[in-house]
């Protein structure tokens, strides 16, 4: 028997059970993709394709329910024409064939001959649970249906590597497909294997990129590489690194490397350093993509793997970040809240406030907002906002921008519901504070994703609050600062 089935197999009873707790839940995204039921991670498929923009996710929907007899792990499939409203369309690539009976895990997908053509891992145990990784492909047609190919793309292991080996992203050149996995040494150092293929169907792997970062971590996740101007970017989710003065903080890592293109002979990759693309808690297993218009949009698991979150008490779990678009600057990735999420916002307020010290600004915000704020340190030495506090700023997610220290610390130990503590509560990010400082703020149910500077460092993480934290403080330490505020509500998708 199988482990894993095709949804249509599951008895509706179970459906039905998986998905009533998650509805009595406080924490609903209301602006964020996030799962019924069940558990989300990593984007996979991201592409734009006969019209639409596809988006599906890493979905076990029946996590929570308990019933280990059954256990599904494969693609759920949201379609959207702007990046902001998505629909839900359902299962995509199911856990149904002998190359994915242990999950169909993560994947990229691009548009090819008028068809989005897709790359995915099939996990596979044998009998004695011994891992068997498929590198598989699929198309869908404009229709909408989605057929697997019969034999896999690429069978099994490479010699001089484990068993971890998944996450392939594709990419298309003139003449020849690529794509780049995730792939652990048999020394148990992570790097990423190049394949290639002229037909999408056969592949061949070309060996391993070639980086400087012979020992860094244990495993790599979900690469993703593609240029961007004239240069080479590497996105992947090392793991293993250790925590260093504020870097690595979180259980697992996601970063980037920009350097000159890829050598599609030799390999090698020339690039400076690793710089993480999230300074926040919850971020993971990147994927992007291209608009019809040109421009790479990134999306992200807003969350980790093996943290335990408060939603699952209502059995659900996982969301994804906001699409942000990237760019290049002098050598590091700028990432901004793609356009499109303006149509989100009403009910404008502007305030020019100028705060001194024992006084506050204080503005009742509501659970579902977008903040632009700009700094000036006047006398000030450091600018504090509580956001989503309650009335007497005690429980909030507390932001402070430290003029002296040059950094923005985050602490969200007063955020509400506590969760993974163990690896701390507070973020440190090092920038330049200089008298206009800018931060562009969202916040959903549960969710806060802070953009300093336009987009020169981003911090995300999930906050749980309770019922009553509805406000926004904003207090000046050691004299005034002068603070420009650009308040809206945000709609529910
Ligand atoms: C990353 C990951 C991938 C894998 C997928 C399975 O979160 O572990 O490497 O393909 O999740 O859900």
């Amino acid at each position: 028997m199988m482990r894993y089935k095709k949804y249509s197999d599951i008895p509706i009873s179970l459906i039905k059970t998986a998905e009533l707790t998650p509805k009595s839940s406080l924490y609903r995204q209301n602006f964020h993709i996030e799962p019924s039921s069940g558990y989300l991670n990593d984007p996979n498929g991201w592409s734009y394709f006969n019209g639409k923009y596809h988006l599906f996710y890493q979905w076990s929907p029946l996590r929570y329910v308990g019933n280990s007899e059954v256990w599904y792990q494969g693609w759920f499939h949201m379609i959207s024409e702007d990046l902001v409203h998505w629909e839900a369309l359902g299962p995509g690539i199911e856990p149904d064939s002998v190359y994915d009976s242990h999950g169909a895990y993560s994947g990229s997908a691009i548009e090819d001959n008028d068809q989005l053509l897709i790359f995915y891992t099939g996990n596979t145990r044998d009998k004695d649970w011994v891992r068997i990784p498929y590198q598989m492909t699929a198309t869908m047609d404009k229709d909408g249906r989605i057929s697997k190919n019969k034999t896999p793309g690429f069978t099994g292991l490479i010699p001089g590597y484990t068993d971890h080996f998944r996450d392939p992203k594709i990419w298309k050149e003139q003449n020849a497909y690529y794509a780049i996995v995730g792939i652990q040494r048999e020394n148990k150092t992570g790097t990423c294997m190049v394949l290639k293929s002229d037909d999408a169907i056969h592949w061949d792997a070309l060996g391993e990129i070639q980086t400087k970062l012979t020992q860094f971590g244990y495993m790599w996740e979900c690469p993703d590489y593609f240029e961007l101007g004239n240069q080479g970017v590497l996105i992947f989710s090392p793991q293993g690194l250790t925590a260093e003065g504020d870097k690595y903080q979180n259980i697992y890592q996601t970063g980037y490397l920009v350097g000159d293109p890829l050598n599609r002979e030799s390999l090698q990759f020339n690039h400076g350093e690793f710089h993480e693309l999230d300074l926040g808690f919850d971020f993971y297993a990147t994927q992007t993509m291209i608009s019809p218009d040109g421009r790479r949009i990134l999306s992200a698991w807003m969350g980790l793997p093996e943290i335990n979150y408060p939603t699952e008490k209502f059995g659900y779990c996982g969301c994804l970040t906001i699409p942000r678009e990237l760019n290049i600057k002098e050598g590091k990735l700028i990432q901004q809240p793609i356009e499109e999420l303006k149509q989100l916002r009403y009910d404008h307020k502007q305030f020019h406030e100028t705060i001194n010290t024992n006084e506050y600004f204080m503005l009742e915000t509501g659970a579902l907002f977008e903040l632009a704020v700009t700094i000036e340190f006047k006398k000030s030495t450091k600018l504090s906002l509580g956001i989503r506090a309650d009335k007497q700023n005690e429980a909030r997610t507390l932001i402070e921008v430290d003029k002296n220290a040059n950094e923005i610390r985050i602490d969200r130990s007063q955020s509400g519901a506590s969760f993974a503590e163990e690896y701390g509560t507070t973020r440190t990010i090092p920038c330049t504070i200089s008298n206009e400082t800018k931060l562009q703020i969202f916040v959903d149910q549960s969710s806060i994703e802070i953009f300093i500077n336009g987009g020169e460092s981003v911090a995300s993480g999930r906050i749980f609050p309770n019922e009553d934290q509805n406000y926004l403080f904003i207090e000046s330490t050691d004299g005034d600062s002068a603070v420009q505020l650009d308040y809206w509500k945000l709609t529910k998708c």
